[in-house]
This record gives C-alpha cells, structure tokens and sequence, in this order.
C-alpha cells in the first residue's frame, strides 16, 4: 500500500515539474485532488485497509494531499511571478533617459498659420494687438454700429457672463479700443479666439480664431484692401488663390464684402468643408463705416479706413487640408500632430 502511495507521489512530483501554464496546475489539481482525483481516491479507499494500518494510512494520504495542494500553489505563484518579470522585461520597461521615449511637442496648426500671418502683415507696416477674450456690449456691438435689437445680433449668438459681460464673438470687438489707443494714421492686426453659441459640424465651431485687420489713413479706398488681401493670401498659400468679392452687409462697414476663396480641398468641385459651393467665405471685409471711425475718436473729413475679419481658423483648414474643423478643439494628437515644427 505504501509503495502505492509513493509511486502516486513521484507521478505527481513529476506532472508538477513539467507544469507551467496555469491551465496546467487547474488540470493537475482536478487529476489529484479533485472529487474523482487520485489522492482523493485513496482516501476513499480507506474502508479496504486493514483496521491495524488505517491510522499509518490515513496519515500518510492526507501528508501527500497537503503536499500536492501546496506543491501546487507555490509552482502556481512561481509562474505567475515568473510571467509577470518576462512581460516587465520585455515591454514595460522605462527609461526616462531615453530620447526616443520623450515625445516632441508641436505647435497648433492655428499657432502656425497665425504666426505666418502676422509675419506677412508686420513686414506691411502693420502693428501686432491683443486683446481681451471677455468684453461688454459696447465694444462688441454698440461701437460697432450695431444697436440693441438689431438683427445683425442674431447672427453672432454668444456666451453671456451674469455681470452682462460676454465672450467675444468676433475680433471685430477690439476696433474701437486700438482706434482709441493709437488713433489715426493706423495700421493693426489683432488675432484672437472668438465665442458663438453654435450647433457645431464639419464647419462650425463654438470657439473658433479670427485675425481682425484694420487700416486708416488719409485716402483709403477698396483698391488698398484688395490689394492687402491678395498679397497676404499668395503669400500664405505660396501660389495663385482664386478669389471672388460679392457684396456682403455688415453694418461696420460699407460697402461691405465677402471675400471667397476657391476651396483648396475640393478644387472648387463642392464638399462638405465648403458646403459644397466650391467657395469658402475666408474674409468678410469693407470700408470702415463712419459711425465706427467716429465712435473710435477718428476724423471722419480726413481719413477712410478698410477693415477685414480674416476666419484663422478656415484659413488653417485649407491650408492643411483639415475637412472637420472640430478636429482643432479635440486635442486629437492623430490630426494635430502632423504639423510637427
Ligand atoms: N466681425 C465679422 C464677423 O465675425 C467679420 C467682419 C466683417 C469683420 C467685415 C470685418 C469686416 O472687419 O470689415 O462676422
């Protein structure tokens, strides 16, 4: 009987040497020690033994059943601690050292753009201006010959603060302060993030990028603007942009325009980006309105001024080619990442 007790024994020791995966010891422990196993058999046959040997026998069973269960669980631990050091080993290793490890940072596409921008503007003769993000009904419409209750509001929903202040909604708030600040002859660029309270698709955002222009001076007409915009936007795009001016009404300027490009993405052909016109509207523009300029400090009798709205943001996305302008606010590195400076 012992020597069958033994011979069990070595078979186990043995199956359990050569165990390593965990399926392995489940299938161990129900060959051994399972309700039809083989140790748990030869407590089962307890009632053939000899009443002289049972007590020797008993024990003997029961001190292979505990060294099975516990042979079991420490070849268990030991695999396990095992496979836990190869996978740290192979792929969860850092090094902070590493320079490969250490991503690189880029600039935001609408950085990019705005920097060049600025650049093409500066070298014009046109000063660089910040200004501020939250601002009151003067200078975001009231300065800007829109009364309350005009309809132009309609156009340019936005985020209200409970003191009656609001985020602004287009760079266009930021005239009447620089007019103020400098006064005439002027020549200014003021980007900055703008606010509206919009259903948001491929094309509309609720916080998007603008870059106002304006300049004053004595004897400022539509061809001084036209001439601005087609340098700059060669300039940015490094050829040729087909652009169209169709009349457009803004009540701080006039005439007023809006200036089209060709879609850059489409080819003209219409897509979603361009609401399938085959135009985007980059740069609504004009003549600066008198009630503006005065409203500025500005001699209406000696100077004339033009203005433009320049969308940052569109303009980015023909540059390079983004078709869904939330991609810009998603923080998605996917998109973002590829322009890598
Ligand atoms: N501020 C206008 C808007 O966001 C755009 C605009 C139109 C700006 C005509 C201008 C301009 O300077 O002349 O809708």
């Amino acid at each position: 009987m012992d020597n069958r007790i033994q011979r069990l024994r070595e078979q186990f020791l043995e199956n359990l040497q050569r165990a390593n995966a965990a399926e392995a010891f489940e299938e161990l422990r129900v060959q051994y020690l399972g309700k039809k196993g083989e140790i748990t058999g030869l407590l089962k046959n307890m009632a053939s033994i000899e009443p002289e040997r049972r007590k020797e026998y008993g024990a003997l069973v029961n001190q292979l059943k505990e060294e099975a269960e516990n042979g079991i669980k420490k070849r268990m631990e030991e695999a396990h601690a095992r496979e836990l050091n190869a996978r740290i080993a192979a792929t969860e290793r850092y090094d902070l050292t590493l320079p490969s490890m250490v991503r690189q940072g880029s600039y935001h596409p609408i950085t990019l753009v705005q920097r060049e921008v600025e650049q093409i503007f500066a070298s014009m003769g046109f000063t660089i201006e910040d200004y501020d993000e939250i601002v009151d009904d003067y200078h975001c419409f009231e300065a800007l010959n829109i009364p309350k209750h005009h309809p132009a509001r309609d156009m340019q929903d936005t985020y209200y603060l409970s003191n009656g202040q609001l985020l602004k909604t287009h760079t266009s708030a930021a005239q009447n302060a620089i007019m103020k600040k400098y006064g005439a002859p002027l020549r200014a660029i003021f980007p900055g993030r703008c606010f509206r309270n919009e259903s948001t698709d491929a094309c509309h955002e609720n916080t998007f990028f603008q870059m106002e222009g304006i300049m004053i001076d004595e004897n400022i007409s539509i061809s001084n603007l036209i001439y601005f915009m087609k340098t700059m936007l060669s300039e940015v795009f490094q050829r040729d942009v087909k652009v169209r001016l169709r009349p457009g009404f803004f009540p701080f300027v006039e005439p007023g325009f809006e200036l089209d490009i060709s879609c850059l993405i489409c080819g003209g052909e219409g897509c979603p980006s361009c609401k399938n016109s085959g135009w985007l509207e980059l740069c609504p523009c004009g003549m600066i309105h008198p009630n503006v300029l005065k409203a500025g400090g500005i001699d209406t009798e000696k100077y004339t001024g033009f203005a433009f709205g320049l969308g940052l943001t569109r303009l980015a996305m023909m540059k390079y080619g983004i078709k869904d302008i939330r991609d810009l606010n998603s923080g998605n590195l996917k998109s973002l990442d590829q322009f890598v400076k």
